[in-house]
């Protein structure tokens, strides 16, 4: 009999493709009306932080070093009221195999592969991720197909995008690119029946598990260095699973003092399905288009429930300007002498703004680098801009308006942090939650199981639940 691949025909069958590919019966998590059991999820499908460190070193993964960015931090103290500027580190995990902490994900996800049998894996990702499976699919002696979402319709593609296929390649990876919209998903299902690879999906509890050792280093690293956790840990916050494997590494550490800041480029007013606008963004990753929607509905994703639920372990959000990135991107490089890629300076730019609340003698982390290269520099990245006719100059970033102009800061004092309201994410995550299970009345275990996945309480929960009810 001839399958039938209509768009329709593979949507109607995605949750069995789903369920062959990546081996999780999801069904078996979920309660009644909107909660599901997620440390049963992450308990019964992932494995114990001890097998991971062990995976991950036998793959070129982990233990990456801690670095003291001294210059930065004097510049963050001379800009600071008296006796403020704590202390700036960055965890250098442009030292992991594919020079990301995306390895972290995805060693745990070819490793479980390889062991359930697949012959080969696949991932949708245009960011480092993919070449991280490449990487770990060739080191494991796995086939890898990512498919990536890479050109407008006029066939031109980011410069980082096309980065990360040239990376995939150098590995060995069958690189498929499509251009923006719904193609992907259909495209990546298509793959995962014909082809019967695991489903190496970047938010499925084998990757988020993953990245757990990325937190709990950081806390073992410090107790032995300065003796103490951290005071604050900044995580660039996209798709969530960085922010969430760090923060429970950092839990499971015992680090339960430490705050954790999600920190994302403001891209504000900027379509990512828009075929137009898809190429005015200098910043692939880590920015508000992936980082709001993903917040507020962590369950968008490509598996029927994700493991990276940033709102559950968030103490505050903030965002920063693409033209500070590229500053503090030179700054890292000529005061610190480190290239590194625009990820992780991200979450350096909203560390250096946030050293300066805090005293001298305090402590934050940046969790991340990632490696720089062709694509990535800022010189690709300024020149694909001004060719996409985005304004580039030198001024006060916070008049930036994205897609319009590209504002590089005259003097580090005019490098700001925008605060986003946590309180707002977190009923826009409600409404959502309420209205994507078309439920009338919220039950005991829902209150208790939203309270727990926003970071609020149950008062909170039942207070903003009452308006939504009220208005649908
Ligand atoms: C280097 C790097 N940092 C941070 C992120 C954001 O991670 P997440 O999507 O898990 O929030 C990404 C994701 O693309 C990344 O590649």
């Amino acid at each position: 009999m001839i399958k039938d691949n209509s768009y329709k025909a593979v949507m109607n069958r995605k949750n069995e493709i789903m369920k062959n590919a990546i081996g999780i019966d999801y069904a078996l998590f979920e309660n009644e009306g909107i909660s599901f059991d997620y440390e049963k999820m992450m308990r019964e499908t992932g494995y114990s932080l001890e097998e991971i460190e062990k995976i991950q070193s036998n793959y070129a993964v982990g233990n990456t070093p801690i670095i003291e960015l001294k210059n930065i931090s004097d510049l963050a103290r001379k800009i600071s009221p008296e006796g403020k500027g704590a202390r700036i580190f960055i965890k250098d995990e442009a030292a992991n195999a594919s020079g990301s902490f995306k390895a972290r994900r995805a060693a745990t996800a070819v490793y479980h592969a390889k062991r359930k049998g697949y012959k080969g894996v696949i991932a949708a990702t245009s960011g480092n991720y993919g070449a991280a499976v490449a990487s770990q699919a060739a080191m494991q002696g796995l086939k890898c197909i990512i498919v990536q979402e890479c050109y407008d319709s006029k066939g031109i593609g980011q410069p980082e995008i096309i980065e990360k296929a040239r990376k995939c390649e150098a590995y060995g990876a069958e690189v498929v690119q499509l251009t923006v919209g719904p193609e992907l998903f259909y495209t990546f299902l298509l793959m995962l029946e014909e082809t019967g690879y695991f489903n190496a999906s970047l938010y499925s509890p084998f990757g988020i598990a993953g990245v757990e050792t990325l937190g709990y280093e950081i806390a073992m690293q410090f107790r032995e260095r300065i003796g103490k956790d951290p005071d604050v840990v900044v995580c660039t916050n996209a798709g969530g699973g960085n922010l969430t494997g760090t923060a429970r590494g950092l839990i499971k550490a015992g680090a339960t003092d430490t705050k954790v800041v999600g920190a994302s480029v403001n891209l504000k007013g900027l379509h990512m399905a828009s075929d137009n606008q898809f190429n005015k963004k200098s910043f692939t990753t880590g920015h508000t288009g992936f980082g709001i929607p993903f917040s507020t509905w962590p369950d968008r994703s490509d598996v029927p429930r994700s493991a990276a639920r940033p709102l559950r372990y968030m103490d505050r959000y903030v965002t920063v300007n693409q033209g500070e990135v590229f500053y503090m991107t030179e700054l890292l490089a000529q005061l610190e002498g480190l290239e590194r890629g625009p990820a992780g300076n991200t979450s350096l730019t909203a560390a250096f703004c946030l050293a300066q609340e805090l005293d001298e003698d305090q402590v934050i982390v940046v969790q991340e680098t990632e490696y720089t290269g062709a694509g990535k520099h800022i010189n690709p990245q300024l020149t694909f801009a001004r060719e996409n006719g985005v304004e580039i100059k030198f001024g006060n970033p916070q008049e930036e308006i994205c897609g319009q102009n590209l504002i590089l800061p005259y003097h580090p004092n005019l490098i700001k942090i925008n605060e986003i309201n946590i309180d707002k994410i977190r009923k826009s995550y409600i409404k959502n939650a309420i209205e994507n299970n078309h439920i009338e009345q919220l039950s005991k275990q829902d209150i208790e199981f939203l309270a727990k996945d926003s970071k609020s309480s149950k008062e909170f929960v039942t207070e903003v639940s009452k308006e939504i009810l009220c208005t649908i």
